[in-house]
């Protein structure tokens, strides 16, 4: 099933996500769905909130940015309640853009590297470093999980400049080609 994605201005996108175990229903179908939610939108990684569920989980594939980045390679995943407990103080600009904000794409400092644990699909631990493009993926949809879009980190300036977009996107004045929702 491909979830409509909810945008911009939509009060679960600004919700802090709850820790789930083992026992969440049909978790092996909704990461299947999250999956096929995300390639048909053609996102590198989607979180919960965006389909409106407020729970500690995301996934990412970032193999797109294989030929561009080598730590890309493979990189898809499934995070749930991830914890990132180490940033490195070295931080870079990336662009981002998000399926619940379409439009708008700005160059985001985030730190350059991070130490996260995790759980996988099936409940097994994990603890990784990530750096280049996987770091930036997972750091942009963690932020999901506590109620920030990547909008939210940006200077003041732009994000000054971008007050009238995004109000107007808060209103529903935006456009996709996926499909969308907003409450
Ligand atoms: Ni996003």
């Amino acid at each position: 099933m491909i979830y409509p994605i909810y945008i911009y201005g939509s009060s679960i996108l600004r919700k802090e996500c709850k820790e789930i175990d083992a026992t969440y229903p049909e978790l092996g179908k909704l990461i299947e769905d999250m999956f096929a939610t995300m390639y048909a939108s053609e996102g590198v990684g989607l979180a919960a909130p965006q389909i409106g569920k407020d729970i500690r989980l995301f996934v990412v594939d970032g193999t797109p940015f294989e030929d561009v980045d080598p730590t890309a390679k493979d990189f898809k995943k499934v995070f749930i309640n991830p914890e990132i407990y180490e940033e490195s103080e070295e931080e870079v600009l990336m662009n981002e853009g998000c399926l619940s904000v379409p439009g708008i794409h700005e160059d985001v400092y985030r730190p350059e590297s991070i130490r996260i644990n995790y759980l996988d699909e099936n409940f097994e631990e994990h603890d990784e470093e990530l750096t280049g493009w996987p770091a930036r993926i997972v750091q942009h949809e963690y932020d999901h999980l506590d109620g920030f879009v990547f909008t939210d980190r940006l200077s003041t300036i732009r994000k000054t400049l971008l007050r009238n977009k995004l109000g107007a996107m808060a209103k529903g004045k935006y456009s996709c080609a996926y499909r969308a929702k907003q409450k």
